[in-house]
This record gives structure tokens, C-alpha cells and sequence, in this order.
């Protein structure tokens, strides 16, 4: 169990917290004595007929010394337990967190990025709840426990066991109360969350519901939801409502046992009056222990679930190894040999035997029907996923497997196909991750990709915030931020997917003729759909077709050999022409 090594770290302080907790409750337990001591004055001044006020107020300070003493001990211990629980939650996110960074794309797919976020949200807090309050209120239990039943037998041996002997039936009943009670509110719970997410959803997307006017079922759905809730909500104070009553039995019971029996040891001289009320006390104390064991065990419980799903989260290892940390100058030459790959999620064979190379200085395009596999020779490249059904890919004559993974990808620049944007400024978006970059620059690069206008015309230019907290951007706009930032990362090794797709024609070919320059002595792969780009940027073109490179040559040669990608660009030019018309 990952926990056992947090426990370690703090184990002095969960030492300490065990040796407050046991002197508050000691200091707790002397107040009935006091008490006791107090009544039998009483009793003993009121046969003597006469009355000390003084005697009485030595008594009460007592009682607030102690009362503080107990106070005091008892925030020593919060301190030292729930402020290590608080630390082991901190670090426990930490190596959740560090490890995700290590896991492979196919691992992040498989489980949803939401329920990610879950797991190191939830998960930890509940464990967090096992090592801080859990732990407090368990030790506070055994400890109170304990401490009480032997300041009772110290009393009477016999009225102790008269006490206890009801408690063994309240307490079962208690816990199993506890315990359906707990369940219920998990529930109430759980139902609450799915009615917030019903309205968050139904709120976003309001448009779509009105289109299809199904107002009235959204409606019906709600309604539903909110009466199942409403249901589960009544029940649950129904069974909350016998919580406080079976309580007070218990204390009752407690107490006319004491009384009755108390006063029979009384007449018989084997205690003294006080010892009653020092009872009562006594009874008081032992109820809070019963209350809580069935909420601690409930917290045991669901942590213990927890920290099973984290251990199993922590001992999946990444797919993606890297075995080298040298640094070293990468050029940039790529090559594929024979190389065959699988998703094994889907089964999908996304490339067959596909060789090719590209040298420093080089533009490669590739294109080819959707699903043809082009963004899969990227996510390889990237190892987002190795070669696993044949084949090599080298880098620098290198096989790829064996170079420094994370030196490598710092020597590539990749734009992704959705051309993901970050919910920050567009400049933070541009500079990612590198915060020291010279403003000129970013502003060249940004002309160059025709963004510079855009951006300028927004109300706070440069650091306008985009993404849900700012502005939307369109298609294209996304696509020329995320060139930019790819751009500006200036590695030897450019990979373009698709990033021209959402612009017009006119646009993607200023940019073209302004990016040339900046392609110059990279290793560069554009994937496109529009082979206008691939015409104007590529010195060889790639044609895929079901994971397979059907046609390969020079732009001129590619339109010679009257095949498929000749067939796609007549089309294309086609469509331009009567544009113009
Ligand atoms: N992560 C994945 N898991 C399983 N199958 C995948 C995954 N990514 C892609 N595939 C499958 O592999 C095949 C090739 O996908 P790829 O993304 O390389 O196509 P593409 O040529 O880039 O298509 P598009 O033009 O639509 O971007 C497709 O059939 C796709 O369904
Ligand atoms: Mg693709």
C-alpha cells in the first residue's frame, strides 16, 4: 500500500497526535472528578448545615483549567494529525500527477481525461479524510474508550458493569444506523450530482434544445431526476430522525442504571453521592465514541476503496520507454523502414510496410483519403506509440526507440490536427512553454502567418484571453496561432497536420510564400487535405491510401502518373476555378 511510506514520513507527528489525544481525554475524565469531589461537598456542607462559597469557587476553577487543558490538547492534536493529512494529500496528488506525465497517449485515451481528474480529486480527498479525520476521531474513540471505562472501575467495578451491559445492543443498533445512513446520504448525494450535470448540459447546449423543440422533454427528464431526489432525501432524514432518539435511550438507560443501582451501593455505604454524579458524566462521555465509530468505519471504508483504485493507477507502467538521457545534436534525417503499425485499442492496422525518407532541408507532404493513416506517421514520430508490427523508424540513422525521447521531441515542433489552444492569453498560447522569448520575434512570426492583424484588432491584443474564459476563436484563427507556436519553437524538425485546412485559398498562400523562409534547413512533413499547399511548400509527396503509400514522387511527378492524387487535384483545381468565376 502506496500509504504506508506517508505514515512513516509522518509518523512523529501521528505520535504526538496519539499523546495529545490521550491527555485531553485524561483532563477530560478528571472534570468528573471534580464534579464528584464537588457533590460530596455539597451533600457533606448541606448535613453540617452550613455553606463555604470559597470551597466552591476553587472547585470551578478547576473545572475551567481543565476544560481548557482538555481545549488545548485537542488542538494540538488537529494539528499535528489532520496538518500531516493535509501534506500526504499534497504529496499524494503530486505522484499521481508525475506519474500521468509518465504514461503513454494510448493509457490517457483509454481512461478519459475527466476521470482523471476524478481519481486525483476525489480518490485523494477521500484517503485524506482516511488519514486525517479517520485516524483523529478512531484514536479519539479507543483512547476516550479506554480512559473512561478505567476511571469507572476505579470507582465501582460492579455499577461499571451494570452500565456497559446495555451498550453492546445500542451500539449495534447505532452502527448499523450509522451505516444506512451513510449509504443513503452517499446516494443522496450522487443523485444531486447527476441532476447538476443534467442542468449544466442541458444549459450548454439550451440552442440545440430549442431547435429540436424538445423543451417539454428535457422538462420531463428534470422532473424525474428531482423527484427520485426528493424521494431519497425524505428517507434519509426518516432514518436520520431515529439517530437521536435511539441516542438518548442509550444515555438514559445509562443514567437510570446509574441512579438505581448507584443509590442501592449508596445505602449499602459502597460509594459516596458524588460517585453518581460522576457516573452520569461518565455515561455522557461514553456516547460520543459509539456515535462515531460508525461514521469512522464508514470513512475507513470508502478511503480503503480509494487508495485500491490509486495503487492500480500508480502501478500501471507507460508503454513508452525511454532508456537514454544523453543530449546530443539531432539534424534531423528521417527515415521509415517497412514500418507496420496496429492501434491495439481498435485493432486497426493504420500502416502497412510505408517506407520513405526525408533529409535536412526538406518539405515531405503527405495526403490521402481520411482514416488513410497520415496522422498516425506523426503520433509515431512523436512516440505517442512505437512501431509494433514491423518495421524501424530512424533519426539521424538512429533508431528512434533508442534515442533521449524527451531530447528528441524537444527538437521537434508539431502541430496537432485540432490545433489545440490553451485557455490563457494568445501570447502564453504562442510562447508555450517558453516564457522568455524576444517580443519581436513573436510578432514576425505571427505576420508571417497572417495572424498579426487579428490579433491587434482584439481588446487586449497580444494578452486578449482565448479558449472558455475569453474570446472564441474561428478554425483558421486557431490554426495560425498554433503555426506560430510551432514556428517559434524553431526545432530542426517541423510536423505539420493539417493546418491549413479551415483557411482560403488566398490566405494559405500568402502564408506559404511568407513561411518558406523559415522552413529552410528543417526536416519538414506537412500532411494536407488541400493539395494547393502540398503543390506550393512540398518537394516530394506521399499518397495513403488504408495505411499504404500508393504514390510517392516529385509534385510534378505525382500529377504525371494520371493516378488518384492526379484525380483529387483536378477536383480541387476545378472547385478554385469556378470559385473565381
Ligand atoms: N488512437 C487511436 N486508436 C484506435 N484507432 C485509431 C486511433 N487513431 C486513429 N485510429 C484509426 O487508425 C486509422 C488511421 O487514422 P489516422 O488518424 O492516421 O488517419 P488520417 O489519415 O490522419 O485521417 P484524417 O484525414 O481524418 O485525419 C483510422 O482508421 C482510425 O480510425
Ligand atoms: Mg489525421
Amino acid at each position: 500500500m502506496s500509504l504506508k511510506k506517508y505514515f512513516i514520513r509522518y509518523k512523529w507527528y501521528y505520535v504526538l497526535g496519539i499523546l495529545f489525544v490521550t491527555l485531553s481525554s485524561v483532563f477530560s475524565n478528571y472534570q468528573a472528578i471534580v464534579v464528584r469531589k464537588a457533590t460530596n461537598e455539597i451533600v457533606y456542607e448541606i448535613n453540617q448545615q452550613h455553606f463555604n462559597q470559597d470551597k466552591f469557587f476553587v472547585f470551578l476553577l478547576y473545572l475551567i483549567g481543565l476544560s481548557v487543558l482538555s481545549g488545548v490538547f485537542m488542538f494540538l492534536m488537529r494539528q499535528t494529525i489532520i496538518v500531516s493529512s493535509r501534506h500526504i494529500e499534497y504529496e499524494q496528488k503530486n505522484e499521481l500527477y508525475e506519474h500521468f506525465q509518465k504514461m503513454d497517449k494510448q493509457f490517457l485515451k483509454m481512461q478519459s481525461v475527466g476521470d482523471l481528474m476524478n481519481k486525483i480529486g476525489e480518490d485523494v480527498g477521500r484517503v485524506r479524510m482516511f488519514t486525517g479525520p479517520a485516524v483523529m476521531y478512531l484514536v479519539n474513540v479507543i483512547v476516550t474508550l479506554i480512559s473512561v471505562i478505567s476511571f469507572m472501575l476505579h470507582v465501582s467495578p460492579l455499577l461499571t458493569v451494570a452500565v456497559l451491559l446495555p451498550l453492546p445492543v445500542f451500539s449495534f443498533l447505532i452502527f448499523r444506523l450509522s451505516k444506512k445512513i451513510n449509504f443513503l446520504s452517499t446516494h443522496v448525494q450522487e443523485q444531486l450530482s447527476v441532476i447538476t450535470s443534467f442542468v449544466q448540459e442541458s444549459i450548454s447546449s439550451i440552442r440545440l434544445i430549442k431547435i429540436h423543440s424538445k423543451e417539454r422533454f428535457f422538462e420531463e427528464k428534470l422532473k424525474n431526476n428531482n423527484d427520485n431526489y426528493s424521494h431519497q432525501f425524505v428517507l434519509l432524514g426518516k432514518t436520520e430522525a431515529l439517530f437521536q432518539p435511539l441516542m438518548t435511550m442509550m444515555v438514559g438507560t445509562g443514567i437510570i442504571v446509574t441512579v438505581w443501582l448507584g443509590s442501592i451501593l449508596l445505602a449499602q455505604n459502597k460509594i459516596e453521592p458524588g460517585n453518581i454524579t460522576e457516573f452520569v458524566i461518565y455515561v455522557y462521555r461514553l456516547t460520543w465514541p459509539f456515535t462515531a465509530l460508525g461514521w469512522v468505519s464508514a470513512l475507513i471504508q470508502r478511503a480503503s476503496a480509494s487508495q485500491k483504485r490509486i495503487n492500480e493507477l500508480l502501478n500501471t507502467q507507460p508503454k513508452i520507454i525511454n532508456t537514454n538521457y544523453d543530449t546530443y545534436k539531432i539534424d534531423g534525417h528521417i527515415r521509415f523502414d517497412n514500418v507496420s503499425f496496429e492501434y491495439e485499442e481498435s485493432k486497426m492496422m493504420a500502416l502497412k510496410n510505408v517506407s520513405f525518407e526525408v533529409v535536412k532541408g526538406e518539405v515531405l507532404g503527405i495526403t490521402g483519403k481520411v482514416g488513410s493513416g497520415k496522422s498516425t506517421i506523426f503520433q509515431l514520430l512523436l512516440r505517442f506509440y512505437d512501431v509494433n508490427r514491423g518495421g524501424q523508424i530512424l533519426i539521424d540513422n538512429k533508431d528512434i526507440q533508442k534515442h533521449n525521447l524527451y531530447w528528441l521531441r524537444r527538437h521537434m515542433a508539431y502541430v496537432s490536427q485540432d490545433a489545440f489552444l490553451f485557455n490563457d492569453t494568445v501570447l502564453n498560447n504562442i510562447i508555450f512553454p517558453d516564457r522568455e522569448t524576444d517580443m519581436q520575434r513573436v510578432i514576425d512570426i505571427c505576420i508571417k502567418v497572417e495572424i498579426h492583424d487579428t490579433i491587434m484588432s482584439w481588446p487586449d491584443q497580444y494578452n486578449t484571453m482565448i479558449g472558455e474564459k475569453g474570446i472564441n476563436v474561428s478554425g483558421g484563427q486557431r490554426q495560425r496561432i498554433a503555426l506560430a507556436r510551432a514556428l517559434l519553437k524553431n526545432a530542426p524538425i517541423l510536423l505539420i497536420d493539417d493546418a491549413f485546412s479551415a483557411l482560403d485559398n488566398e490566405t494559405e498562400q500568402k502564408i506559404i510564400q511568407n513561411i518558406k523562409e523559415e522552413l529552410k534547413n528543417k526536416t519538414v512533413i506537412i500532411i494536407a487535405q488541400k493539395l494547393s499547399v502540398l503543390q506550393s511548400l512540398a518537394d516530394k509527396i506521399m499518397y495513403l491510401k488504408e495505411g499504404v503509400v500508393t504514390e510517392c514522387g516529385t509534385p510534378y511527378e505525382l500529377l504525371k502518373m494520371n493516378g488518384e492524387y492526379r484525380k483529387i487535384y483536378d477536383i480541387q483545381m476545378t472547385k478554385t476555378i469556378i470559385q473565381y468565376l
